[in-house]
């Protein structure tokens, strides 16, 4: 079985990128789970002097995804950034060798969204992981107030969601990713 964590960026109720990482976990093929973290908003401030010792809410996330194949983000912007939430979870993420290379696909819903994609991308690179390029399309939902299901009825969202689900999972499956 391989296993991908969803972390989504933004801590909205009615979230686009939530929602699609939610519709993300429907689509996932056989032999594949999509596992959608939801404590992003609960971790506490990230201190360096609780990085080797962090709380238990930090030592979960961290598990998580170390027995993770690989990761699934979808973030909004803000401000032409990163929103502060999710950049404070990578933080805690960063001091972790065991998460070196993972494979992530970093989806971006919003076609104009071009700082904080590029920022991601920048960030999770110097954290160690590999981001897939293959696996990184806009699939562009931000504001349509879709919900999951309808993501998965709309062909120009599930295709392209699909797609990046399979070049992820390629990507975990062979030594050299694009
Ligand atoms: C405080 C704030 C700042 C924003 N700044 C930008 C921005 O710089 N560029 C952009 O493309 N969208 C910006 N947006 C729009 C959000 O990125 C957009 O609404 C996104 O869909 C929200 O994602 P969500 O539905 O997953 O919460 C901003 C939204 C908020 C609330």
């Amino acid at each position: 079985m391989t296993i991908l964590i969803a972390l989504s960026g933004s801590l909205r109720r009615d979230s686009a990128n939530t929602t699609l990482l939610r519709a993300a976990c429907a689509l996932a093929p056989a032999g594949v789970r999509i596992v959608l973290y939801e404590g992003v908003g609960q971790l506490p401030f990230f201190n360096p002097d609780s990085e080797t010792d962090p709380p238990p809410i930090v030592r979960e996330l961290r598990g998580l995804l170390s027995a993770a194949d690989g990761v699934i983000v979808a973030s909004p912007e803000y401000a032409h950034g990163v929103p502060g939430a999710f950049k404070n979870a990578l933080d805690w993420l960063v001091g972790c060798a065991e998460l070196g290379s993972k494979p992530v696909a970093l989806i971006n819903t919003s076609a104009r969204a071009l700082h904080a994609q590029a920022a991601l991308a920048d960030i999770v690179t110097t954290m160690g992981w590999n981001v897939i390029a293959t696996a990184s399309p806009v699939i562009a939902v931000a504001n349509k107030g879709f919900d999951a299901a309808r993501m998965v009825a709309d062909a120009e969202v599930a295709g392209p969601l699909r797609a990046a689900i399979e070049a992820l999972v390629l990507a975990t499956r062979t030594e050299c990713s694009p």
